[in-house]
Parts: C-alpha cells; sequence; structure tokens
C-alpha cells in the first residue's frame, strides 16, 4: 500500500440488538472474535498501526483478544482508545483522532467479519489514483434494511449517507446502494469534519456518516463497489448465524482448493491448519489451535478440539478429541473420547466407546473396546482388553498407573492406581490389580471357579416347588 494509512476499528457500541451483557465485537464466528476479521484484513492490507476504539466495559477484553491475535497480525501494531460513553460512530472516531498521525486513516466497523482484503485495496487504489480525499466501499443490497443508504449527485459521486430511520419518503426508502461502513479518508479532513458532527438525528447520535456530506462539499467523494456477500454487519444474532456460515463456506472453501478433500459441509474455524491430501467428512467440526496433518481422514461427526492429527491417521465416525495429540497411522473410534492430554502414539489403536484422559498409547498399542484409561501410560504394542477399567480416582486424588511395552490386559480388568505392571506382563481376564506386576510375570486376581455337578438341575426343581400355583 502506497499512502501513509492507519486503520481505525469501531468496537465500542452497546450492541443493544444481540440482547446480551456481553459486548458485541467479542462475540465469536468461526472461532475468532468478530473484532478479530477486520484487524486481519487491515493487516493483510499491510497496515502498520490500527487503533481499536474500546468501552469502559471491554476495553480489557478487547485488549486481551489483541494479545492473543499478536502471531497472526503480522508487523500491525495495535492500540487501544477509549470512546467512554457510546455515543454514536462519530463519537467513536473521535476519540482515536489523538492517536491517528498518518496522513490517510481507513475506517472499518468491529461487527464486519466478512470483509475482504481485495476490497480494501479497490478502496485504496480509488484514492491513490487521486482526485478525492474520501472514498467508501458501497454494495448493492436487493434488501437493504437496515442499512445507511448513498446518495449520489447526478455525476455518480456520493453526496451523503442517509441512515435508516432518516429517510424520508418511499424514492429515499427505494434506494439499494448503501454503506457497509469502510472509509478511507485523509486525516486532515477527517479531523475537521468530525468537528462538525451534530447529534441532529432520529437517534440523537454522532454519525460517522455525516462526513460523508461534510466531504462532498469539499471536493469528490468517490464510492468504490465492494462485493455484497463480504459487506454485512451482525447487529443481531440472526445475522451473527449468516455470518458464521459464510465464513464456514469461505474456510471450507480455502482448504478445498489448498488440497484438502471435503465431503458435504464441514465447520472448521478460522484457527486450524490443514495439510494438503487429508479429508475431512460431512458434519465434522473442528475447532481452536487443531492441526491436521497430510492424508489423515476425520470422519462424519467427529468433534476436534485443540487437536494434533498426525500423518494418515484415521477418525472414524463419531469421535471426540481434546486438546490431545494422534499419531502418525493412529486408528480412533468409532465413538472414542480423548480428552485433554492423550498422546495416541504411532498406528496405536483406539476403539468404539474407550475414553482416555491424561493418557500415553505407546506405538502400536491397542485399546479397541469399551475402556477407560485415565491417567496411565501404556508402552508400545500393549493389547488392552475389553471393559478394562483403570481406578485412577480414590474420591480425593487422582493417581498414576504405568503399563509397559508388549503387555497384555485381559478383559475386563480393574487396574487401581497407582500400580506398575512391567513389560511383557500378562493380566488375567476380571482381575481387579492392586499391586505391582513384575514383568513378564501373569497376574491373576479373580476368586477361583468351583464347578457344583447337577447342582443346576436340583435348583431349578426346588425353586419350581416353590413358586404359587397358576
Ligand atoms: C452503521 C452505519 C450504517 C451502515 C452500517 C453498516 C453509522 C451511523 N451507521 O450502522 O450507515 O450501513 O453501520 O454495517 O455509522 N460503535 C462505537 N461507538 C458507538 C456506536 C457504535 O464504537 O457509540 C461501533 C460498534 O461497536 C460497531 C460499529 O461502531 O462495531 C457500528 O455500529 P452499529 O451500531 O452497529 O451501526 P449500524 O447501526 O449498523
Ligand atoms: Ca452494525
Amino acid at each position: 500500500m502506497e499512502l501513509d494509512t492507519s486503520g481505525v476499528v469501531l468496537a465500542a457500541g452497546v450492541g443493544k440488538r444481540m440482547q446480551s451483557a456481553r459486548s458485541k465485537v467479542l462475540f465469536h464466528a468461526a472461532g475468532r472474535p468478530l473484532l478479530a476479521y477486520p484487524l486481519r484484513a487491515l493487516s493483510g492490507l499491510g497496515l502498520a498501526r490500527a487503533v481499536v476504539v474500546a468501552s469502559p466495559g471491554n476495553r480489557d477484553e478487547i485488549a486481551d483478544v489483541l494479545e492473543s491475535l499478536r502471531p497472526d497480525l503480522a508487523r500491525l501494531d495495535t492500540t487501544v482508545c477509549l470512546q467512554p460513553e457510546p455515543r454514536g460512530t462519530g463519537d467513536a472516531v473521535r476519540a482515536a483522532l489523538p492517536a491517528l498521525s498518518s496522513s490517510w486513516t481507513l475506517i472499518a466497523y468491529g461487527d464486519g467479519p466478512l470483509l475482504l482484503e481485495s476490497d480494501l485495496r479497490a478502496l485504496c487504489h480509488a484514492v491513490e489514483a487521486g482526485g478525492t480525499e474520501l472514498a467508501l466501499l458501497t454494495c448493492e443490497l436487493a434488501a437493504p434494511a437496515g442499512y445507511g443508504r448513498v446518495l449520489c449527485d447526478e455525476r455518480g459521486m456520493v453526496r451523503e449517507i442517509r441512515e435508516e430511520r432518516d429517510l424520508t419518503g418511499d424514492a429515499e426508502r427505494a434506494i439499494t446502494l448503501v454503506n457497509p461502513g469502510i472509509y478511507l479518508v485523509a486525516t486532515a479532513l477527517l479531523r475537521e469534519a468530525i468537528a462538525s458532527l451534530q447529534p441532529n438525528n432520529a437517534q440523537g447520535e454522532y454519525y460517522l456518516t455525516d462526513i460523508v456530506a461534510f466531504a462532498s462539499q469539499r471536493g469528490p467523494v468517490v464510492p468504490v463497489r465492494g462485493d455484497a456477500s463480504a459487506l454485512a454487519g451482525v447487529n443481531d444474532r440472526k445475522q451473527l448465524r449468516d455470518v458464521e456460515k459464510l465464513l464456514f463456506e469461505r474456510i471450507a472453501e480455502r482448504h478445498a482448493l489448498s488440497g484438502v478433500t471435503l465431503h458435504g459441509d464441514a465447520f472448521i474455524d478460522d484457527t486450524v491448519t490443514i495439510e494438503p491430501d487429508a479429508e475431512i467428512g460431512p458434519g465434522v467440526v473442528l475447532r481452536g489451535k487443531t492441526h491436521i496433518a497430510a492424508g489423515a481422514r476425520i470422519d462424519t461427526g467427529s468433534v476436534l478440539t485443540d487437536a494434533e492429527i498426525g500423518v494418515g491417521a484415521w477418525l472414524k465416525p463419531y469421535s471426540v478429541v481434546n486438546e490431545s495429540r494422534v499419531g502418525k497411522g493412529a486408528v480412533i473410534g468409532p465413538f472414542a473420547h480423548l480428552r485433554p492430554a492423550s498422546h495416541i502414539e504411532a498406528g496405536a489403536h483406539v476403539g468404539n466407546f474407550v475414553e482416555t484422559k491424561a493418557a500415553t498409547l505407546g506405538e502400536g498399542a491397542k485399546a479397541n473396546h469399551l475402556a477407560y484409561l485415565g491417567d496411565v501410560d501404556v508402552g508400545a504394542g500393549t493389547n488392552i482388553g475389553a471393559g478394562t477399567i483403570i481406578c485412577n480416582y480414590d474420591g480425593f486424588a487422582k493417581w498414576r498407573s504405568q503399563i509397559g511395552a508388549g503387555a497384555f490386559i485381559g478383559s475386563d480388568s480393574q487396574i487401581v492406581s497407582p500400580v506398575s505392571i512391567g513389560d511383557g506382563a500378562y493380566v488375567a481376564t476380571g482381575s481387579t490389580i492392586t499391586a505391582d506386576v513384575p514383568a513378564d510375570a501373569l497376574a491373576i486376581a479373580r476368586s477361583r471357579q468351583v464347578n457344583k455337578e447337577g447342582y443346576a438341575a436340583s435348583l431349578r426343581a426346588r425353586l419350581r416347588g416353590r413358586a404359587p400355583k397358576k
């Protein structure tokens, strides 16, 4: 970008239409707060500086968001200015003025997450072409309700913006050219225009949009046509839902174009990374810092949060993975639940109705059916039988157990932690293990079987004699 430009993002509004105690710009869509999206677009444009206008109620949270976005904002340096009271978008920009030193200012609203870098570029080019001190994005909407309308003169230059509530007559209401709220303006002109604002409108607010009429008295105000699908703002939760759908679609397309196979609709947060040749099934939800490596396959309905999935791993349908790692070629599910700090090493199997928590499964280890593996390290190649439970909790503290490599834990065993089971050990089916098992030992901890010959038949005869007559 050639112009010396700073960004301003407005985020101090009350967001009444959200009907929430929470600040609107902090609502999430596709895994990021709304505010993050315009900031990323400004950063993509190559700006060095952006001022975020916050309210006394959300400034701390906004500071946290900015901190967490640091790695995503390249060289964009952000500062927060405070608007003490929500007296309108013009008043919000007034709060940012002391922090502005660049010749040009690019203003965006914090509630417009679909904003595209390409539209911002077009706006910059319009100003770089010369002859104007204010250019703004516009778009044509078949249903323009709720947006400020753009009124143009006979030369096609913008004369003013009229807010919906201040429209008079059907002719004005029929105008379909709307104001998405993205302005590139000479900072000196902006200062003068803001100083001239009056709250003489239906809402009694200082409208930023009134800077347009001010500027059009001085010279041409250039409208730059933007992508209508990228300029929607979020005022209520219906719009939040609509916008999130579009974001999910945009994110899915981005992955598809970079070599990921996607079947049907997946819900992939903007923060997720996926390598080429991975395959994502319908209804999959990928959240947070999840990373999917090449060739991994995430099947229908699986929900992953902050998960790291290795090369060629296969998550069968309806697996849930939280803050955990799945190694190369491992096979998980269907219906497996990996809770935080589970590390499933290469080639290991975690089957249906198996729950793990803070558990390590070594290379090639298997727990294929119905087990609880909490606070345990399982060595490479070990087999955990169906129905095995690690009893890690005594009602007061969690305890950890170790199971060595190449061991075999028979079905329906209970391992009462803390115990250590050595390499190559064998635990007989149905055992309750309360003491360490040495390497290569066989542990049997169950009562011995007794067969009483003919007892079942005589028991039956006795019970039949006692039954009431029908
Ligand atoms: C605004 C525009 C409207 C445009 C629409 C596009 C004005 C007067 N109107 O209307 O022309 O079509 O956006 O989406 O600008 N904010 C503050 N302080 C305030 C008030 C608002 O920081 O005192 C912030 C909000 O947090 C929000 C943004 O400014 O991020 C826009 O405010 P909002 O109330 O949503 O404006 P709209 O009514 O949508
Ligand atoms: Ca809005």
